[in-house]
């Protein structure tokens, strides 16, 4: 992309995946101009659009969001339910960390992942097209090494499930357990699920978020980071339909009340038992919660309905 014009200067990021090997490939560049509009929270900006390729192969527009989150006080550029929307969270739930990627888990990435991966593109899924008609549909955020991701999925076929996590060993690990599983009921996202929710999922089409063990952030400077806040609450409020179950678990004492206190401040959800109850019998013990356990740390699943 080549600069055009007076505007202000723009550094845009994007990445994309080669098709065969399955790197990825990052790439900045500066521009000027965009095209000036509003953000969600209705503040003027500037969006700039660009086209990624590698090595010949075209990615398709790439709308840079990181740019106009960064004028002050900006909310999401691109919501789909309009200016009302839930703005985005002023930091991310997440610090990406590196991890080793054993090479069968690096090739069940390249060679399956397409098959499993959440459409790329903007504005709300079509839920329907991508699980059936009718099929009810949850979303899983921060999935970890998926295991658990598989049994429900393998528990519950008549469900579609989104499975959504920022650590790319992790999405290796679930996708190569796909592959060898036959399961057609879960589709996956390498990235952050909570600005899935945000950005592609319509309002009141959800059956359920699942939210097991959140990296509980336990010191103070990073309480900011905590994934469940009252901004999440509502958004997962909106997004989900009436009677649609919002399931949270934590084995961090202070994250459960705080998740307690959350769930019960918000008027759209209903918290079951006004706080923590038994783990559900359709909840696996994940992988982390078993490392908790181990240390004698107490477990508290958290249900919250959304009201009619
Ligand atoms: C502590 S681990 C728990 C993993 C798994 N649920 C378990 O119980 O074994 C938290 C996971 O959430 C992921 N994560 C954190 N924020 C996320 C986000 N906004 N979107 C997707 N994944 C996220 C992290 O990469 C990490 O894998």
């Amino acid at each position: 992309m080549s600069p055009r014009g007076p505007g202000p200067a723009w550094t845009v990021s994007a990445w994309c995946r080669l098709p065969r090997r399955g790197r990825a490939v990052s790439s900045r560049r500066t521009v000027r101009a965009g095209v000036p509009g509003r953000d969600a929270r209705g503040r003027d900006g500037f969006r700039v659009t660009c086209r990624v390729t590698c090595r010949g192969v075209d990615n398709g527009p790439v709308s840079d969001t990181s740019g106009l989150s960064a004028l002050p006080g900006a909310g999401s550029a691109e919501q789909v339910d309009g200016p009302s929307a839930v703005p985005a969270p002023a930091v991310p739930s997440y610090k990406l960390r590196r991890g080793r990627m054993g090479v069968v888990r690096r090739d069940a990435l390249a060679e399956h992942l397409s098959r499993f991966e959440v459409p790329s593109g903007e504005g709300a899924l079509d839920l329907a097209a991508l699980f059936g008609p009718g099929v009810p549909v949850v979303l899983e955020i921060g999935f970890g090494s998926g295991d658990s991701t598989m049994s429900m999925a393998a528990a519950d076929p008549g469900t579609g499930v989104l499975a959504a996590d920022v650590h790319t060993p992790g999405v290796g690990n679930l996708v190569l357990a796909l592959s060898e599983s036959g399961l057609e009921n879960v589709r996956v996202l390498n990235g952050d699920g909570e600005e899935l929710l945000r950005r592609r999922i319509a309002p009141g089409s959800l059956a359920g978020v699942r939210v097991y063990f959140p990296d509980p952030w336990p010191k103070a400077r990073h309480h900011k980071r905590r994934l469940v806040t009252p901004r999440f609450a509502a958004l997962v409020a909106g997004r989900l339909a009436p009677g649609g179950l919002l399931h949270c678990a934590t084995d961090w004492e202070p994250y459960a009340q705080q998740m307690t206190a959350v769930l019960a401040a918000e008027p759209a959800l209903e918290l079951e038992n006004d706080g923590p109850v038994p783990r559900p019998a359709w909840r696996p013990v994940t992988r982390f919660e078993a490392r908790g356990l181990e240390r004698g740390h107490r477990v508290a699943d958290l249900l919250a309905r959304r009201r009619p």
